[in-house]
């Protein structure tokens, strides 16, 4: 594996990659978990040459608390892609990615407005700016992305259809879990002892809610949710809505979407943990 620090390297590399054959990217802000190394191993399965972005975008941090303390692991993910077989880890300084600042606002249009859109302004933009550079630094054939952030996917098609990137491909990859539920991530390190052995009951609440689903409303169903999860020392929940997985725009009514999804966000203490889960209809 060869870790690189500019654009002008990474493309170097990755012109003589093109023309051998696919590239898969990964892109990730570190603190690299089992969540991650899932997609890296897809990308790996599926392509040619596979890049693994790390880098800590500072535009889409709306609270500047957060960009401090977001764990920048740098020694351990780079054993860990060396261990994936990653073929490039692109690191990149702030200076690198934004050499000057990037005013573009996307018009990323319903499914950027809502939930985390709603709660956290800015942040889908500062999301769609990153990826669309990397996207333009190193021309993927296929770039992997995790359905723990759902409403994430719906933005970067949203992007690659405003931005024109034609022929690529929008992999999703399913949530990956402890043993006890809670779903994988880099904000998890946060937890106190105490804080870690409640946080499991969001994903048992929601999928104990698919039970439930199939005899209370949606109303009722969402109520059940955010009371049960209320309960419990540390949790509160800043949101529980249940979308449609293509629109992400709230449903009131089982009947009205395909495939409903519940997109939560619960503070667990004062680290903000997010998680979904599919309906069956
Ligand atoms: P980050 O939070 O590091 O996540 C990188 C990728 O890993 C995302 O696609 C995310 O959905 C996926 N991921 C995280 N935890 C996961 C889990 N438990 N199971 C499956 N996939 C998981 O998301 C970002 O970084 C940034 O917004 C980024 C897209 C890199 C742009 O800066």
């Amino acid at each position: 594996m060869e870790i690189i620090r500019t654009v002008a390297e990474l493309q170097a590399k990755l012109g003589e990659a093109r023309s051998r054959g696919t590239i898969g990217l990964v892109p990730t802000m570190g603190a690299l978990h089992a969540g991650h190394l899932s997609l890296i191993e897809r990308a790996r399965e599926e392509n040619d040459t596979v890049v693994v972005s790390v880098f800590v975008n500072p535009t889409q941090f709306n609270n500047p608390t957060d960009l401090a303390t977001y764990p920048r692991t740098e020694e351990a993910d780079a054993a860990l892609m060396e261990g994936a077989g990653v073929d490039y880890a692109f690191m990149p300084s702030v200076e690198e990615v934004y050499p000057e600042p990037d005013n573009r606002q996307f018009d990323l249009g319903p499914v950027a407005e809502v939930m985390e859109g709603a709660m956290r302004p800015g942040h889908f933009n500062g999301v769609a700016q990153v990826v669309s550079k990397l996207f333009r630094f190193t021309e993927p054939t296929r770039a992997y992305f995790g359905e723990k952030d759902f409403q994430q996917i719906a933005v970067i098609r949203r992007m690659v259809e405003l931005e024109g990137f034609e022929g690529l491909e929008i992999v999703d990859c399913p949530i990956k879990r402890e043993t006890d539920g809670l779903a994988l991530s880099s904000r998890n390190v946060r937890l106190s002892a105490e804080q870690r052995s409640v946080a499991p009951v969001i994903a048992q609440v929601l999928r104990s809610s698919l039970i439930k689903a199939r005899e209370m409303s949606l109303a009722d169903t969402k109520k059940w949710v955010t009371d049960t999860i209320n309960v419990f020392p540390f949790m509160n929940v800043e949101y529980y809505e249940i979308v449609d997985a293509l629109t992400m725009q709230p449903i009131a009514e089982w009947s009205e979407s395909e495939q409903p999804v519940g997109c939560i966000t619960v503070f667990c203490g004062d680290v903000r943990l997010i998680d979904n889960i599919k309906y069956v209809r």
